[in-house]
């Protein structure tokens, strides 16, 4: 269904009239029937409709839904899901703001990083993406989304992900190195230990902070609540958003006490939104969190995508590149992804394409897809790759 009255800045749109989703799947008002192996993107991890999660959300409507945030008032569901996230992570990052999007947490991150160092240079990497707004869009290493609305930030500079000689780049005038700890849109960049190692002894050698957008890669995705547990690597400041709230609105940016701190003076405020940590979101948010951590949903999600890996790797496949459940397929041409993806949707099942890298199509399904829906979906990505390379 159209309606004039929406803007749309996709060229392409799928156009699925959806009239509701359970578990994997996604039903339109036609009765077909989605597997949604995109989680919509990245943050779907439990899958549509969690009965735990909407009941959460139920409890919190019935109690209250804004009343103030800026920290003014004590909110159970905010503090708990602070308390919460310090737990799980590393000692340094003990300290959480909530915001509204992934791109409003990247936008503070770098904020606070000049505040603290009191610089104002940033480096980071092409072909990533950290999000649309300003200061975001002028870390974002993706040219074509960038030159219809410069000047952006300035004294920003780009590194090659994954390539020790250009850390050369992060220098005693640099306020923050952001980085993907495995770059999203790029498609699926899986960096070397040693890298990630160097990166942080780079940023400590010039007192740069790194910062971790782990927007993408979070709650799971990869096989660990955070891609930074797969290279023993703490970031100064993390970034989360989209799988956060389970399907509700919800980022944060995470640091230490201590840096936060400087948020609070010269200017008194020194961050604000009027809608982050949301009490509605954070109560999503954190029995989003309670359910991803304590049963083996996370230790399972390797297998999960071994077993997908096995059963689409088809041999005109150039690449797939995987962490856990995420997964960039890399074919000759760009044509050949657009007709897979495609041909998937019209077998009902949804796929997608990545911003810099139009030679692959993304595969990100729910953590909860059981081994029955992976064999039956990854079967179909198989039988079409077969039809569209064999013509
Ligand atoms: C790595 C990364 N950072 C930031 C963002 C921006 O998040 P949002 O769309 O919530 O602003 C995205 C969104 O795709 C992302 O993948």
């Amino acid at each position: 269904m159209n309606n004039i009255h929406l803007a749309q800045t996709s060229q392409t749109p799928f156009e699925i009239d959806v009239d509701y989703a359970e578990g994997i799947y996604i039903y339109d008002k036609q009765g077909n029937r989605f597997a949604d192996l995109i989680s919509g993107i990245s943050v779907s991890n439990l899958g549509h409709n969690n009965e735990r999660i909407k009941k959460a959300i139920k409890d919190q409507v019935d109690k209250y839904l804004h009343v103030m945030v800026y920290g003014e008032y004590t909110q159970n569901p905010q503090q708990e899901l602070a308390n919460l996230l310090a737990k799980l992570l590393p000692k340094q990052l003990n300290s959480t703001f909530f915001v509204n999007s992934g791109t409003e947490a990247n936008e503070a991150a770098l904020k606070l990083a000049k505040r603290v160092t009191g610089r104002t240079e940033l480096v980071s990497c092409h072909k990533s993406y950290h999000g649309s707004t300003h200061g975001s869009l002028s870390v974002t290493g993706n040219e074509n989304k960038k030159y219809h609305v410069r000047p952006l930030l300035p004294g920003v500079s780009f590194m090659e992900f994954n390539n020790e000689a250009d850390l050369g780049l992060i220098t005693k005038k640099t306020a923050a190195v952001i980085i993907e700890p495995i770059q999203g849109d790029a498609g699926v960049r899986i960096p070397s230990k040693s890298y990630m190692a160097a990166l942080r002894q780079k940023c400590n050698e010039t007192g740069a902070l790194l910062i971790f957008d782990e927007i993408q890669t979070g709650f799971g995705r990869t096989g660990a609540l955070f891609a930074f547990e797969h290279y023993n690597v703490v970031p100064d400041i993390l970034t989360i958003a989209k799988a956060m709230g389970g399907g509700m609105p919800i980022g944060a940016f995470i640091s230490s006490h201590d840096y936060m701190h400087e948020l609070t003076y010269n200017p008194n405020l020194g961050h604000i939104t009027t809608f982050g940590g949301h009490p509605v979101c954070c109560a999503a948010a954190l029995e989003n969190l309670k359910i991803l951590t304590e049963g083996d949903l996370i230790n399972n999600v390797e297998n999960k995508g071994k077993l997908f890996e096995e059963i689409i790797s088809h041999p005109s496949i150039v690449e797939i590149r995987r962490k856990g459940l995420f997964f960039a397929i890399e074919m000759e041409n760009s044509n050949l992804v657009q007709e897979i993806v495609l041909g998937c949707k019209a077998q009902g099942v949804l796929s997608y394409w990545f911003l810099s890298n139009e030679e692959s199509f993304r595969i990100a399904p729910p953590l909860i897809i059981t081994e029955k829906e992976i064999k039956e979906t990854a079967t179909i990505i198989y039988e079409v790759i077969n039809l569209v390379t064999n013509k």
